[in-house]
This record gives structure tokens, sequence and C-alpha cells, in this order.
């Protein structure tokens, strides 16, 4: 095993029945959040953390996807034989050292089912996992040192998976996977943890709970990094909530023999698969870029 984070899994097989019409031919993270589509800017946010592989779960109606990051020869070529290299060279913005793999998640079974499909690629390695329907706002936060970045240096150096979580209202907790930790801990430091990332050891998550049964209002954001063995207890848990193998059954299973810690978000984030707030994240980049120019 390498200590060093260099994969980051990014499951994409979910259909996005939350953004139809919009979603009916065009996958959920092709759609643009101002001048780009919400993946590229999940992939940007990786890859400036250190992600050197980058592995999509998917499904058959998502090539679209592994196409976005691959060199499109034709267009290109058209391109430059137009003069026009400045442009073709924005599109081929990949690193070189950067490869994007996809491979298929066959059956919907889950989130946690998902994950462990991209064992084969990822092997005996710790891996982050990136939930594209969470765009982190890339206009406020350094991408290359908060956030992802900061989780994947904090497990370098204790070996301690990392759940990024932050603070919701009480009416969207059962939105989400919720942190169970000592009370009077979470306060303190959330508290003191304002402008920076903080991490520290939690006690368990409850899969989308009532706000009664919510043990606190520290949510799950869609940003994870694994030790290997997380695979180990995807491949043991059966299904529960809706019906789905969850990661967060297997999170739980994994904090009963190794250290998990929870990480605080820095800035603001987007739920781009959500009709309502994906309108105001599209109007809020249109509207970065548009004063940007
Ligand atoms: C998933 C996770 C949940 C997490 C959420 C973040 O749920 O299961 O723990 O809080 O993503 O967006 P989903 O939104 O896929 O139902």
């Amino acid at each position: 095993m390498n200590s060093h984070v260099t994969h980051a899994v990014i499951p994409v097989a979910g259909f996005g029945t939350r953004m139809l019409p919009l979603s009916k031919s065009v996958p959920k993270e092709l759609l643009p959040l101002g001048n780009r589509p919400a993946i590229h800017y999940v992939v940007e946010e990786a890859i400036a953390a250190g992600i050197k592989h980058i592995v999509l779960v998917g499904h058959a109606q998502k090539s679209a996807i592994e196409n976005y990051f691959d060199v499109n020869a034709e267009l290109d070529n058209q391109l430059r034989a137009k003069g026009k290299d400045e442009l073709a060279d924005s599109l081929n913005w990949l690193p070189d050292d950067v490869s994007v793999s996809m491979i298929r998640q066959g059956k919907p079974l889950g989130l946690g089912h998902a994950v462990l499909k991209a064992r084969p690629i990822v092997g005996d390695n710790p891996f982050a996992v990136l939930l594209p329907d969470v765009v982190l706002n890339p206009f406020t936060t350094n991408m290359s040192t908060d956030n992802l970045a900061f989780m994947m240096k904090e497990f370098e150096q204790s070996q301690h998976s990392q759940i990024l979580v932050s603070a919701v209202a009480d009416e969207d907790v059962h939105k989400y996977g919720i942190a169970k930790l000592k009370q009077a801990e979470q306060l303190q430091r959330i508290a003191n943890t304002d402008n920076s990332n903080a991490s520290f050891a939690v006690d368990g998550f409850v899969e989308k709970p009532s706000l009664e049964q919510a043990p606190s209002n520290l949510a799950v954001v869609g940003r994870y990094v694994f030790a290997p063995e997380i695979f180990d207890y995807l491949a043991k848990t059966e299904p529960s909530v809706g019906g789905e193998i969850q990661l967060t059954d297997a999170i739980d299973a994994l904090i009963s023999t190794q250290g998990v810690d929870v990480t605080t978000m820095l800035g603001d984030s987007f739920d781009a698969g959500d009709m309502t707030s994906y309108m105001q994240a599209f109007i809020y980049f249109a509207q970065q870029q548009l004063s940007q120019k």
C-alpha cells in the first residue's frame, strides 16, 4: 500500500431524476454551471489537490462524460486549421500526468456499490471520493490547500480516513449523512475552526435521519478520503436506507476497526443535483465569470 493519495473515484451513474427534463438526454454532470459543465469544476478540484488518476463510475448513457475529458481529434484539427490554436489548447486542459478512466456500475445498487466498482482500478491504495452533485465554490476556495487537499494531507499523516462535513439547517438534515460526535466537543471545535479546515475523530454516521433522530447538524458534504480497507467493508455491506448499499454503513464498520475523522469544510458548496439550487448555482457561476471578463 502507498500512503500517498493519487486516485479519486467519482460516481456518475445516477439518472438525475431531480433534474428532469434537463437530464433526460444530457448527463446531469454535463449541465452547465456558467461556462463549463459542472463536473469540470469537480475534476479541477481533484487535480488541484494532487489527484493523478480519476475513476468515473457510470453507465451506458454516460459516455459523453468520458468524451468530455478526451481529446476530440477532429475538432482539434479543424480549430487549428482555422488558426484557432488558443481555443484548441484550452479544450485540452487536462495535465499530461492525469488519467481519466470510466468503468460501469452495472446495477444501480447505491453509492456504496458504485464506489466498490472502482476497486479493480484503485487496488490496495488509499483514494478520494468526490460526489459530483456537490460543487465546492472555486471562486472563494483555494483548491490546492483547502478541503480535499487538506484531507489528503491529513490522511497521509495520520492514516485516518477523512470525511468532509458542514453544518446544515434543521430542515435539511434528512437529505444527508449526519455525523455522530460528542456534543461538547463538536460545539467547541466548530466554534474554533471557522477560518481553517480542522479534523477530529467521529463516532459514526446516520444516513438521512429525521430531525428527531439526527445526532448533530453536521452533514457529509460529498468529499471523502479512504483507507483501502473500506473496500472490504463495502463488499460485506447489505442494502439499508432506500434499499441501497450505503457508503455510510461501510464507514461505520470501518470506524469500529480504525480511526476515521471528520474534516470541517471551508467555504461554501452548491448542490448541482437539485433544480432550485442548480439554478441558483448557475446564476452565481455566470455572474462570477462575466465579472472577470
Ligand atoms: C449521498 C450520501 C450522503 C451525503 C450526500 C451528500 O447521498 O449518501 O451521506 O450526505 O450524498 O450530497 P445522496 O445525495 O446521493 O442521496
